[in-house]
């Protein structure tokens, strides 16, 4: 779609006419119709007013590589082997999946405009529509066994909130066990992790974050949900939040691999949305009452049940 030299003049937001655009891209009005009923059936909010034409509402900022790469350090730049931007992908995991059984070396980024198949959580679907908000995965090797990396999903929580911090958005922002990023009790990140445990010494990982930068209020998501433009009442720079996403990833992960969870315990305590609030921890077979208490250093949930004993779990949804 990027190819597409309608959107390429559509990109900036602004309304164009019918009989301009026909005419600077040499076809006919009727084709430029037809190609805008394309365009919006794959979900680009285009509208069109009698006299004034065409206009893709927000504009579009495409991904640029030379702008993401400008927010990488030296350090983070040696270190990734390949940086893929991608048009249009089933998904950014599934994507690097398949690219880590070709070439093992890692680590290899991957963000795209749109995600036709975008993967969340427990089988979930993750709204990805067409040149908006980020979706952003990662290939990266541990010389880990598999379950030391039990606390991963919640670093990528803090990875997240360090990166809406450098970026300059000073609003709070709280994660909800393991790793949902929320704004005001809706959701904002989401955040996929997926291991290939290839023995018990090392494991390759994908790590898979999508952030709402800019969603159509008809997004059909099931649960309250926020965009960062909504939340900082302006038009989000998506290569540069893109760009300081990917180093702080890179940087952090390396943190991890050296330090493991305990040094981002107290980060993620500090943003703890569940801390001292009744929750409802479901799981397959039950649902367990507590309060929240934060985490342990392994990244289990702590909650107080009713005969006042902290218990902890390591796996569930919680449901605040
Ligand atoms: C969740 O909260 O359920 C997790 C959502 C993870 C979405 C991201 S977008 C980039 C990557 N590719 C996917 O298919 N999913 C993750």
């Amino acid at each position: 779609m990027k190819n597409s030299p309608l959107l390429t003049v559509l990109q900036d937001g602004r309304f164009h006419s019918g009989e301009k655009l026909a005419t600077h891209l040499g076809v006919t009005r009727a084709a430029i119709w037809k190609h805008i009923q394309q365009l919006q059936l794959a979900g680009l909010p285009i509208e069109s007013q009698q006299g004034k034409g065409y206009c893709l509402r927000g504009g579009i900022e495409f991904l640029d590589e030379f702008l993401i790469r400008a927010e990488l350090s030296l350090v983070s730049q040696a270190k990734l082997t390949q940086l893929k931007l991608l048009d249009s992908i089933g998904s950014t995991n599934d994507y690097l999946l398949e690219q880590i059984r070709q070439n093992p070396l890692l680590p290899i980024a991957a963000l795209a405009e749109q995600q036709t198949q975008g993967r969340g959580r427990r089988g979930r679907s993750w709204v990805s529509p067409y040149g908006n908000n980020i979706y952003f995965s990662l290939a990266w090797h541990f010389d880990k066994d598999p379950a030391e990396l039990l606390g991963l999903s919640l670093v990528c929580g803090v990875i997240i909130l360090n990166t809406l911090k450098r970026y300059g958005l000073k609003d709070a922002f709280y994660l909800k066990w393991p790793n949902d990023v929320l704004w005001q009790g809706r959701k904002l990140a989401g955040i996929l992790v997926e291991v290939i445990a290839q023995s018990n010494e090392s494991c390759q990982v994908v790590l898979g974050m999508g952030i709402n930068t800019q969603l159509a209020s008809s997004a059909p998501i099931d649960q309250p949900w926020v965009s960062l433009q909504e939340i900082a009442n302006t038009k989000i720079e998506r290569n540069r939040l893109a760009g300081i996403l990917l180093d702080e990833t890179l940087s952090t992960l390396q943190d991890f691999e050296e330090k493991g969870l305990k040094p981002f315990v107290k980060a993620w305590q500090e943003h703890d949305y569940c801390k001292n609030r009744p929750v409802a921890l479901k799981q397959p077979q039950q649902t367990i009452q507590g309060i929240g208490q934060g985490i342990s250093d392994r990244g289990e949930l702590l909650l107080l049940d009713e005969f006042g004993v902290v218990r902890k779990f390591l796996n569930g949804e919680v449901q605040p």
